[in-house]
């Protein structure tokens, strides 16, 4: 029994304490050894056979053996978890010091940026945004603006026609009637979003754009007005030095009409590449609203009078950014967009 007891320690030991030993294989050696049905439980279970002087030497020797092979597989479960967290802390480990992977931010559009701007000198001013559709009535962009068919202004406000009466808007000037036909004067608004007209694509042209259209109506509203609001929006945009100047024009939706110019912000009116040597150059169209407009609108023009202008987005920014191109706001071109 002894050389019994002496076999189950050094079996179990020797498992006990290889290295390929895992936690399943010293639960079945448990099971195996101390278990109920165990080895060593065996032998207890066999003492009855000894004698009364031997009974207690076994007994206490079993008692070593067990005692012995428990305490080695609580070391061996102990370090076992030891490397395995050991192993789980080198897998999960980060390194602070490893570069960052950078994000891209984007930024808004140079149009957006410019369009942004200039509804902050207006808002400054007290006027507010409206909006209108781009796919428009023949009515509104046409007819309630004082060109009725087969008026020769139609023909440099060729557009897209949806159908014969539904058509994408040439200019930002139809939200002028829809908001007078909506709202009472006193009316102070601008309206900048997208036209459309069936132009070629070329560095001056592009078949999109965008306008800021600008409505002011009420009692008493004069050409001084007009042009006191104006010069205050060209000295914010483009500087405190700019002077404006009016020139007379023709366009049907206003009477009298002006076409408007800056002095050139780069030469300071001297004459340069961007005025083309005029010294001036010009920005926008501008108005008294015209009384069969107002009249159109259900605005009695004995009782009140406005002035409407109307300029290009895009060239208010490509003159303020020296854009050449009308084209680059539209290709997307990362190297040209990150430059604002
Ligand atoms: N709608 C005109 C155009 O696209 C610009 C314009 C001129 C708008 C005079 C106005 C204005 O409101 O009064 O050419």
């Amino acid at each position: 029994m002894k050389d019994t007891l002496n076999r189950i320690k050094e079996e179990a030991l020797s498992i006990i304490a290889s290295p390929d030993t895992d936690d399943a294989a010293l639960e079945a050696l448990r099971i195996k050894y101390l278990g109920k049905k165990g080895e060593l439980t065996a032998v207890l279970r066999g003492m009855g056979q000894l004698s009364p002087e031997e009974r207690p030497i076994v007994g206490q020797m079993a008692n070593e053996v067990r005692a012995e092979i428990e305490s080695a597989l609580t070391e061996k479960k102990t370090a076992l978890a030891a490397s395995a967290l050991d192993a789980q802390l080198l897998s999960e480990k980060l390194d602070v010091t490893v570069p960052g992977k950078k994000e891209k931010v984007g930024h808004r559009h140079p149009l957006t940026l410019v369009q942004r701007d200039m509804e902050e000198i207006f808002i400054g001013m007290g006027f507010s945004i409206a909006e209108g559709p781009e796919v428009e009535y023949d009515y509104y962009n046409f007819q309630a603006l004082n060109i009725p068919e087969n008026h020769p202004a139609r023909d440099t406000q060729d557009t897209f026609y949806i159908t014969d009466k539904i058509l994408l808007r040439s200019q930002t000037s139809p939200v002028q009637a829809r908001v007078m036909e909506a709202q009472k004067p006193p009316i102070r608004i601008i309206s900048p979003g997208r036209v459309y007209r069936s132009d070629a694509m070329d560095a001056t042209h592009s078949p999109l754009f965008h306008q800021m259209e600008g409505l002011v109506v009420d009692k008493g509203i004069t050409m001084g007005d007009l042009k006191g609001m104006l010069e205050t929006f060209a000295k914010t945009e483009f500087g405190e030095d700019t002077r404006i100047r009016f020139r007379p024009h023709h366009f049907p939706f206003t009477e009298p009409s002006a076409e408007v110019d800056i002095s050139c912000f780069m030469c300071g009116g001297k004459g340069c590449r961007l005025c083309k040597g005029e010294g001036w150059i010009e920005i926008l169209g501008a108005g008294m609203v015209h009384p069969n407009v107002l009249r159109n609108c259900g605005i009695d023009p004995e009782e009140y009078s406005g002035f409407a202008f109307g300029m290009g987005v895009e060239r208010i920014a490509m003159l303020k950014y020296h854009i050449d191109d009308i084209r680059h706001f539209y290709e997307n071109d990362v190297r040209f967009i990150e430059q604002f």
